[in-house]
């Protein structure tokens, strides 16, 4: 019964994990029964696939609407301002980042929907956190616009759960590296531009130091992640905060050679920027065994194996233009 009447309404839609997202829950149920949004209307292949309607995440009634209209059961809340850009527009980011999610909690509270999902990062740490297998629970001091607003999430996901039983989902994404849809606005961005450069002019500066290490996993990883977490039994998801989520780690000295073992004659050189200190402030590695216990994820793609697919997918994007 619960999937005859499922219906999803993912809201940042036309963003770097909403697009493939939505193409992948469309996939999975009827086309109809997934509702996109965005603040402005996304690319034709999304736009044809299925229902979309514009939405600001800020906007109550607006989102009431739609949850009503097109009896929503389960709402993801992809739209947010990422690290680099939220410290140039600080209260924005903030607005938007616990506004939107205080709009979808607040939906579910009043029983209007039955499931959230809500990404957390790896932003939530800080410069005291241990860097190395950053554990599930430790010290969280961080020190951005944005890590701030994700660990406050997390706290207010943590007391909906407890105080009305809402079931919201959640999980700290690393660093998500995608040929899809461009990220906007990130520190972790430069593992996905660096592909780009490297087909277009073999060539690439870095805006991070050549040892900065991340935690970085590929789209597929991280769209099965979300799926899995919030398909999993709901008395297995014990953690309502957010649960570490990890894949690879990685520095751009080392994505740069496994671009080499495909693209010979690449070249790297490095120009550090105001994202160095926001990366030097974030874990090198994650611990995520709870994930992994609890609802059984398991990440399956690697950097070489990565490498692969972004390069071959972009070669073809770049031929058919
Ligand atoms: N990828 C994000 C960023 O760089 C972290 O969650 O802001």
């Amino acid at each position: 019964m619960q999937s005859l009447k499922k219906r999803i309404l993912i809201i940042g839609a036309c963003g770097q994990i909403g697009t493939e997202l939505t193409e992948r829950l469309r996939q999975q149920y009827a086309p109809h029964k997934v509702i996109a949004s965005d603040i402005r209307e996304g690319d034709e292949a999304l736009m044809n696939s299925g229902p979309f309607e514009v939405l600001d995440a800020m906007n109550y009634d607006a989102l009431q609407d739609i949850v009503i209209n097109y009896e929503i059961t389960e709402v993801y809340l992809m739209a947010a301002m990422l690290s680099a850009t939220a410290e140039k527009f600080p209260m924005k980011a903030w607005n938007l980042n616990m506004n939107s999610l205080f709009n979808v909690l607040n939906l579910a509270k009043e029983g209007k929907i039955e499931k959230v999902f809500w990404p957390s990062s790896i932003a939530v740490f800080g410069k005291t956190t241990p860097k190395q297998d950053t554990p599930q629970r430790t010290i969280m001091e961080p020190s951005t616009v944005y890590g701030i607003s994700k660990q406050t999430g997390e706290r207010w996901c943590e007391y909906y759960f407890n105080k009305y039983g809402v079931d919201v989902r959640s999980i700290r994404y690393p660093g998500l590296i995608s040929y899809k849809t461009l990220p906007g606005g990130g520190t972790t961005d430069y593992a996905v531009d660096i592909y780009h450069k490297a087909l277009k002019h073999q060539k690439y500066i870095c805006f991070l130091e050549k040892d900065t290490e991340l935690p970085m996993m590929y789209m597929d990883d991280a769209i099965a992640a979300t799926i899995g977490i919030m398909e999993a039994k709901k008395e297995d998801i014990k953690i309502r905060s957010a649960y570490n989520l990890a894949a690879m780690s990685f520095d751009p000295e080392t994505i740069a050679s496994s671009i080499r073992n495909h693209i010979p004659k690449f070249s790297i050189s490095y120009e550090p920027d105001f994202r160095q200190e926001i990366a030097n402030s974030w874990p090198q590695s994650i611990d995520d065994t709870e994930a992994r216990e609890d609802w059984g994820w398991e990440h399956k793609v690697s950097l070489e194996e990565m490498t692969e697919k972004m390069i071959q997918a972009l070669r073809k994007q770049y031929k058919n233009t």
